[in-house]
């Protein structure tokens, strides 16, 4: 496996794959990787001729309150979990090479960034969405990898790229989780052994609302208390949204009559924890 820091140099390496139509499999990640991240990469090993994974701490996606300088950066480990999984090449730009002209031109998913995260984070999604247009337009993938931990990413990057025409595949993933529930994050390691313990009653009040919505309850309002009830006397957890939302566009429903998602964002201590679970 490679690693290419410079544009043209993985340019270089991908022209015998564009030219032979193999077919490229994106892995977009901010790095730390986990078992989350490895089944992404593991689905585009088995789907596609030639793998690729970009290691990018993409600055214009965190607030100013955010935790942009104290994210994990594991490069080496990075490299050799890639490795391992027979990735061929990775791709770890510094800043000023996928921003030369600062964040001059970004690209703006309108409504389904209203709610929940796009809320929360004002300017995240443009930043998600700028620097995932501007890796696809360099790798120029047939099919990127998400996982549906970041369920409301996953539909905004698969909202631009049908409606930009950018002529490749979102492919989900699902939720890779610890053995007590608790969604694979590489924000995790900011756990104190107490909050740890704490954060897994996001997965559980997400289940509550899951098991109820199977046992035929459609009323939102009732999943909502639910999950509130669930969350509310816990300790250090400050409850950010816990809601039902149309799984495609994302809006807040009142009656959950089709595909939902149930969508919950945490504070623990100084760690904000995101989860959801997809009620069929
Ligand atoms: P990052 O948080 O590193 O995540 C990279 C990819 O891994 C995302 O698609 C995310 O949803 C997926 N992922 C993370 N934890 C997961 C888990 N437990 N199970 C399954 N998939 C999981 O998301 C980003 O980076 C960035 O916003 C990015 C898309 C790279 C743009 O900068």
């Amino acid at each position: 496996m490679r690693t290419y820091h410079q544009i043209k140099d993985l340019r270089a390496h991908l022209r015998v794959s564009w030219q032979s139509g193999r077919v490229i499999g994106f892995v977009p990640t901010m790095g730390a990787l986990h078992d989350g991240h490895r089944s992404l990469i593991r689905k585009a090993r088995t789907e596609c001729d030639e793998v690729v994974v970009s290691i990018f701490v993409n600055p214009t996606q965190f607030g100013p309150q955010e935790d942009y300088s104290k994210y994990p950066r594991t490069l080496e480990a990075d490299s050799r979990m890639a490795q391992e999984l027979g990735v061929d090449a990775m791709f770890a730009p510094p800043a000023e090479v996928m921003y030369p002209f600062g964040p001059d031109a970004t690209v703006e998913v309108g409504p389904l960034t209203t709610h929940w995260e796009g809320a929360c984070r004002p300017g995240h999604f443009r930043g998600v969405t700028t620097v995932c247009a501007k890796l696809f337009c360099i790798i120029q993938p047939r099919y990127a990898y998400f996982g549906m931990k970041d369920y409301q990413q996953y539909r905004v990057v698969e909202r631009m790229v049908a409606d930009l025409h950018m002529g490749l595949s979102v492919v989900p993933v699902p939720t890779v989780r610890e053995a007590d529930g608790l969604a694979m994050s590489s924000r995790n390691a900011y756990l104190s052994p107490e909050h740890r313990a704490t954060a897994t009653c996001l997965h559980q009040a997400l289940n509550k609302a899951a098991a109820l919505h199977s046992a035929g309850e459609r009323d939102a309002a009732i999943l909502r208390e639910a999950m509130h009830a669930r969350l509310s006397g816990e300790r250090d957890v400050e409850i950010v949204y816990a809601d039902v939302a149309d799984a495609q566009t994302l809006e807040p429903v009142s009656a959950v009559t089709g595909p939902a998602v149930a969508l919950g964002a945490i504070r623990l201590g100084s760690t904000r924890l995101i989860d959801n679970i997809v009620l069929p």
